[in-house]
C-alpha cells in the first residue's frame, strides 16, 4: 500500500528524519532555508503532513492550496504565531507543536544571554580575538554582577520558571508578570507584579519569556524602558516583535540600558541594523532550543503525535 506523503520544509535531526521515513514517503525542500508560504503551497502538493519550523509561515492560502490532501501541520516549535490556526481549524487540519520538551534548553540560552550581556562577553571575545589585549587590568571590561539583583521575568510559563530556577542559583531575586498569578508552589518565592509597568520598575535584568502573539507586541517600548532602573539589562528569548528596536537601541546608546542579550528579532534574520554597531549587545541567531537532545525530543514529539492521530487519539501537543 502506498504510504502517505510528508513534506519536510526543513532538515531535521537524523533520528527524527529516520522516524518520519518509517511511516511516510518523504519529500524534502530543495534547500534548508526559510520557505515562503507560496513556496510551501507549491512544493508540498499532495502531502498529508507538512513539517515546518518557526521560520515558515503557513497561511490560509497555503492551507487552501494544499487541501484536501493536507491533514496535519507539524511545527518544530512551541510557538505557533507563524500558522493561521483559524484557517487550519476551518479546514479540519490538525496542528501539532512541541511544548515543554524545549524549556530547559531555552532556559540555558536565557542564562547565556544574561551572562554574556552582564559580563560583556562580545567585547571580551573581540578584544582577545583581535589581538588587542594587553594583559590583566583592574578596570578592564567591568560588567554588572548578578548576585542580589532582581530578575524580572515577563511570562512565567515553563520556560520562565526554568530560567528562574537557574537564576536563583546565581543569587538573583525573582520577580515576574504573567497573565495570571501562579500558585504559591510554582512561584517558589518569586514576587508577582500585576502589570508589565510594575515589573519593569523592579527589574535590574528584564527577561522576556512570554509566548509570541499580538497582545505583547512592542511591550518593550520607550515608555516602559524609561521605567527600568538605570543600568538595567534586557534579554529576549521569546519573540522579536515584543521589542521596539528603535527604543531599545536608543536606550543602549544612552547607557540607560547597560546591555542586552537577544536571541530573537522582529523580521529575523534581517535584524535592525542599529544592533550591529553596538558593543553592548550580545546577538544570537534564534537558538533557544538548539541542542541535539532537544531537537531530537521536539521531532519525536511530533512523530508520536502523528502516531496518536493515526490511532484516532488526541495527542497532548495537538493545538487544533
Ligand atoms: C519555539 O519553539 O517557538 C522557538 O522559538 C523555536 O522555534
Amino acid at each position: 500500500m502506498a504510504r502517505p506523503r510528508a513534506f519536510l520544509a526543513r532538515r531535521f535531526t537524523p533520528a527524527v528524519e529516520a522516524a518520519i521515513e518509517q511511516n511516510y514517503e518523504v519529500v524534502r525542500a530543495g534547500q534548508d532555508r526559510g520557505m515562503s508560504a507560496e513556496e510551501i503551497a507549491g512544493a508540498a502538493r499532495g502531502a498529508e503532513v507538512i513539517f515546518v519550523s518557526t521560520a515558515e509561515r503557513v497561511t490560509a492560502a497555503t492551507i487552501a492550496a494544499l487541501a484536501p490532501a493536507l491533514r496535519v501541520i507539524a511545527t518544530l516549535s512551541a510557538g505557533h504565531d507563524h500558522i493561521d490556526l483559524d484557517a487550519a481549524r476551518a479546514s479540519g487540519v490538525a496542528v501539532l507543536t512541541t511544548p515543554d520538551v524545549l524549556s530547559e534548553a531555552c532556559a540555558e540560552i536565557g542564562m547565556m544571554l544574561i551572562l554574556n550581556a552582564a559580563r560583556r562577553a562580545h567585547e571580551a571575545d573581540l578584544l582577545v580575538r583581535g589581538d588587542n589585549w594587553h594583559g590583566f587590568a583592574p578596570t578592564l571590561l567591568l560588567g554588572r554582577g548578578l548576585v542580589g539583583k532582581r530578575l524580572g521575568i515577563l511570562g512565567m510559563g515553563r520556560i520562565g520558571r526554568e530560567v528562574a530556577a537557574r537564576a536563583r542559583a546565581f543569587g538573583m531575586a525573582i520577580h515576574y508578570h504573567n497573565r495570571s498569578r501562579l500558585a504559591e508552589e510554582r512561584e517558589a518565592g518569586a514576587t508577582h507584579h500585576a502589570s508589565p509597568e510594575a515589573l519593569f520598575a523592579h527589574s535590574d535584568v528584564l527577561c522576556l519569556c512570554a509566548p509570541g502573539g499580538t497582545a505583547l507586541e512592542r511591550v518593550v517600548d520607550a515608555r516602559r524602558i524609561a521605567l527600568l532602573p538605570a543600568g538595567a539589562i534586557v534579554v529576549n528569548l521569546a519573540r522579536g516583535e515584543m521589542i521596539d528596536d528603535d527604543a531599545l537601541i536608543a536606550a543602549l546608546g544612552s547607557g540607560h540600558v547597560f546591555a542586552a542579550g537577544l536571541d530573537v528579532f522582529a523580521g529575523e534574520p534581517a535584524i535592525h541594523p542599529g544592533y550591529r554597531g553596538l558593543a553592548n549587545v550580545f546577538l544570537s541567531p534564534h537558538i533557544g532550543s538548539a541542542t541535539i537532545e532537544t531537537r531530537d525530543a521536539m521531532g519525536m514529539l511530533l512523530v508520536d503525535g502523528l502516531d496518536a492521530l493515526a490511532r484516532g487519539e488526541t495527542p497532548s501537543n495537538q493545538l487544533c
